[in-house]
Formats: structure tokens, C-alpha cells, sequence
């Protein structure tokens, strides 16, 4: 979506922006592009490898920008304050991870059964399914992947894990084919269940609500944000950052009381007020991107 991405942030020379999910550097090339000679960008993934492609495909932008490995949680850490015009968060996983066997996030090609996006990390997806109990499994399978089986499915692999250890994506998905029968439906049947591990493995729901809060803090008043989401639960979590942030008042707890409102300004308010989705073309060159779903704040 980098028409959009670029409609929504209006990179200009002299512009600073940041690319919270550098990935594969395609969005960051345009917004240096567009904000040529003069506008900077800062960017980060926390995928070491990812960052090193970036570095590459950047290099004609040499002394334009600053990017490192990091999570976008901690994009405050170093970008200053009310410094940026715009910034990006792409979220997901990237081709490059998706395709290679050996990051273990795909169902399609036989890997180790990793997920990691940061290999830093000690954590992966198999220590999730050889070591939670099935109530812990079901409420990932439920909660991050929408599963309806989740219970049935988690019992079962707390019960096969005792015979063989699941240790690789090809393994994993042929027991779920075994286990969930397709029903007619396109999708393979693997696909809930990656999902909602990819997301526990990279905790990312609450690096997505730390990441907002951290965009919006090196905004500049009448800056962007521009979220691209994947699926409802991203949607969902981006929706109620706005919202929280375009109120009028703050609640005065947990449960919103009318009469207890304290009023305030609003810190952030909708650029569009329905998401954006890409286009016929774009989803004819890239079918993967047909979940995608624009957002699109601007600081007060
Ligand atoms: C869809 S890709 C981004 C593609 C990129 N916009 C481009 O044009 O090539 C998503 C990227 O976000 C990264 N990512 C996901 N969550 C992250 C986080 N919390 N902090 C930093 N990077 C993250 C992933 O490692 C992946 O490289």
C-alpha cells in the first residue's frame, strides 16, 4: 500500500520521518524518495536480517537516514520527542521471513519450528507447544487465532507431545490436517494455529499498543501515523488507540462513568474515518497483502 502510505504521510524535503517495521526497506525507499534530498528517515526491525537488507537497498539515501535492530516499542528510546512528520507501522511478518524455511513461520515449507522474528530471543514456538498446558494453549489458539477447536486441539497436542516432541512446521501441519478435516474451505487448516503462535512467540499485541504510544510520542503536532494491520486483532488494538485518543475527556477509571469524565483535548484525531484497503491492481501483484487495512492518526 505505498500510494497510500505516502498519501497518508505526504513525505516533503526537510521532513523527518520514521519506518517502525523497516522489512524489506520497500516503504522507506519511497518516503526517501518523495521527501528528496533533504528528509530523513529513522527505521528499525526487530529482525537482524531484515535490517541488514535494508541497510542494502538504502544505501543510495547514505547520510539521509539511521536505522538499528530494535522493536518499535522502543522507537522513543531514541528518536527524540515531537521530532517526526510521520510515522509508519507496516505490521506482520515480511515475505523474506514467511519464505525461508528455516524462520519456521509457514506452514508451506518444512522448517525447525521457530517463529522468532528477533533471534535474539531464546523463546519459540516450539517451547510454546512442547511446554504450556493445554488451558495455556487453548487460550492462544482462541484468543490470537480465532480457533473454535482450540480446546480439543490443545488437549491433544499436551496428550501426542508425550510420544514425540513437535519440532518442525511440516510436522505440526500435517498433524493439524489430520486433526481439523477441511470442510471444503480453501484455507489450510494450519493457518489459525500458526497464526495465534506467531503472535504469542512475538508478544505482539503488546508491543503493537507500546508501539503506538511511542509513535505518537516522537510526533510532531500534525504529524502521522500510519498503521497497516493484517488481521481484526491488530485492527482492533490500533481502533482503540485512536479512539482512546481522540476523546474529549479521560474516563475517570476503568469503567466509564458520563458523570465522571474529566474534559481534556483531544491528543489525536482520524485522518479517514474507515480503514483503507489496497487497491485491485495491488492485490493482483500481491495476493498476501488482500487482509491489509490502512490507518491513518494525526497528532493534535
Ligand atoms: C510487513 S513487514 C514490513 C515490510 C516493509 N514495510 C517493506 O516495505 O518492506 C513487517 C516487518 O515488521 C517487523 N516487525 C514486526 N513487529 C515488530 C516490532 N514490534 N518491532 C519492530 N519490527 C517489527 C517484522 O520483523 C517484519 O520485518
Amino acid at each position: 500500500m505505498v500510494a497510500e502510505v505516502l498519501d497518508a504521510l505526504k513525505p516533503g524535503p526537510g521532513g523527518r520521518y520514521a519506518d517502525g517495521t523497516i522489512g524489506g526497506a520497500g516503504h522507506a525507499v519511497s518516503v526517501l524518495n518523495a521527501s528528496s534530498p533533504t528528509g530523513w528517515l529513522y527505521g528499525c526491525d526487530r529482525d537482524g536480517a531484515a535490517v541488514e537488507a535494508a541497510r542494502v537497498r538504502l544505501a543510495e539515501f547514505a547520510g539521509r537516514f539511521e536505522i538499528r535492530q530494535g522493536n518499535f516499542a522502543e522507537l522513543a528510546g531514541w528518536i527524540p520527542a515531537a521530532s517526526c512528520d510521520g510515522v509508519l507501522l507496516d505490521l506482520g511478518v515480511s515475505s523474506p521471513q514467511l519464505d525461508s524455511p528455516g524462520r519456521g513461520f509457514s506452514f508451506q515449507h518444512d522448517g525447525p519450528l521457530d517463529m522468532r522474528m528477533d533471534m535474539r530471543q531464546s523463546l519459540t514456538a516450539a517451547d510454546l507447544v512442547n511446554g504450556l498446558s493445554a488451558g495455556e494453549l487453548a487460550e492462544i489458539f482462541w484468543g490470537f487465532g480465532g480457533e473454535r477447536d482450540a480446546r480439543r486441539l490443545a488437549r491433544a497436542v499436551v496428550h501426542d507431545r508425550q510420544r514425540q516432541k513437535f519440532e518442525t512446521t511440516g510436522q505440526l501441519a500435517d498433524w493439524l490436517e489430520r486433526l481439523l478435516p477441511r470442510r471444503g474451505k480453501k484455507t489450510h487448516p494450519a493457518t489459525k494455529i500458526f497464526q495465534a503462535l506467531r503472535i504469542a512467540v512475538n508478544g505482539e499485541i503488546g508491543f503493537l499498543k507500546l508501539g503506538l504510544a511511542a509513535a505518537v510520542k516522537i510526533l510532531k503536532p500534525g504529524g502521522r501515523l500510519a498503521v497497516i494491520t493484517f488481521h481484526s486483532l491488530e485492527d482492533r488494538a490500533v481502533k482503540d488507540f485512536g479512539r482512546a485518543g481522540a476523546r474529549d475527556y479521560a474516563p475517570a477509571g476503568e469503567v466509564d462513568v458520563p458523570e465522571l469524565r474529566a474534559p481534556r483535548a483531544p491528543e489525536l484525531r482520524w485522518v479517514t474515518r474507515k480503514a483503507i484497503k489496497p487497491g485491485e491492481v495491488e492485490l493482483r501483484e500481491n495476493p498476501r497483502g488482500r487482509s491489509a487495512q490502512l490507518r491513518v492518526l494525526e497528532k493534535m
